[in-house]
């Protein structure tokens, strides 16, 4: 049986740009309220803001910066503000490039502290201060292999992976967690979209995907009665290709 999704309250992550103002636009689609999260992109923010108003739902503005632990009392904040929060999507990220000769102790905290403690504190938060709601995490697809090229990143999601299923199963029924693995979707920010055709022939598909191919695994799983702790890959079958844990780049 499938959820209805109309005057629920969903509180989006790193929403001003990109998968995440996606993510907010197709949840208003929906009749979702949404909190528009946001750490430095006030003025994307804003627009999205007007724009999810516009489709005949409440939208609320949400600054923090998780490198700040701001994180700490964002949801009892976002839920003060307008009356409650049912959905969280962890979406907000970092994505440094680093390889595993370079990485470092304070590198990998910032990337575990954004990527992973961060989308943890807000569903613990979620679960403590509303007792029921859904979550849906954005973590990657290469989390079934390695990024040799962003090393301290992937390990942060491969631990967003791990607490994903724990959560699952540690809060359910009430607080229903499950997972998105992106693909190649958008080139990082400061690329172009070279960067990413160069990588579609490594695809089982042939091509990358789009920001609402994400968006729409997002709506299912949080339509869906019954999946929890599951993760699907949105990523064209790149995840078949990480079973040797991803190309060395050497
Ligand atoms: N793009 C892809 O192809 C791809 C592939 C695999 C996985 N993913 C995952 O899918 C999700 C969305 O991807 P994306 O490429 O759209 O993400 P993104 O543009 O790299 O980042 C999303 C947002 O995260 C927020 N953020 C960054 N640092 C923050 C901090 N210290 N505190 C709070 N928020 C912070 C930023 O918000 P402000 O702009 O407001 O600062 C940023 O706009 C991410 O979790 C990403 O890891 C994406």
């Amino acid at each position: 049986m499938a959820s209805e999704l109309k005057g629920r309250t969903a509180l989006v992550t790193g929403a001003g740009k990109r998968i995440g103002r996606e993510i907010s636009l197709a949840l208003a689609g929906e009749g979702v309220n949404v909190i528009v999260h946001y750490s430095r992109s006030l003025k994307e923010a804003e627009e999205l803001k007007d724009e999810v108003a516009a489709k005949g739902v409440k939208s609320w503005l949400v600054k923090a910066d998780f490198d700040k632990k701001e994180y700490e009392g964002l949801v009892e904040r976002a839920a003060a503000a307008t009356g409650g929060i049912d959905i969280l999507v962890n979406n907000a990220s970092i994505f440094p490039m680093s390889r595993l000769d370079g990485i470092t102790l304070e590198g990998l905290f910032s990337n575990l502290r954004v990527n992973a403690w961060a989308p943890f504190e807000l569903t613990r938060d979620l679960r403590k201060l509303m007792k029921k709601g859904r979550v849906v995490n954005l973590i990657d697809s290469r989390t079934q292999g390695y990024d040799w090229s962003h090393v301290e990143y992937i390990l942060s999601k491969h631990l967003l992976a791990e607490l994903t299923k724990m959560m699952a199963i540690e809060y359910a029924p009430d607080v229903v967690v499950n997972g998105v693995n992106p693909g190649l979707i958008l080139p990082p920010p400061g690329k172009d979209m070279d960067y990413l055709e160069k990588m579609d022939s490594t695809v089982p598909r042939k091509r990358h995907g789009n920001p609402k191919d994400i968006s729409d695994a997002v709506l299912y799983l949080l339509k869906s009665d019954f999946l929890i702790g599951e993760v699907i890959n949105v990523d064209g079958g790149r995840h078949l290709m990480e079973y040797d844990r991803g190309p060395h780049p050497d």
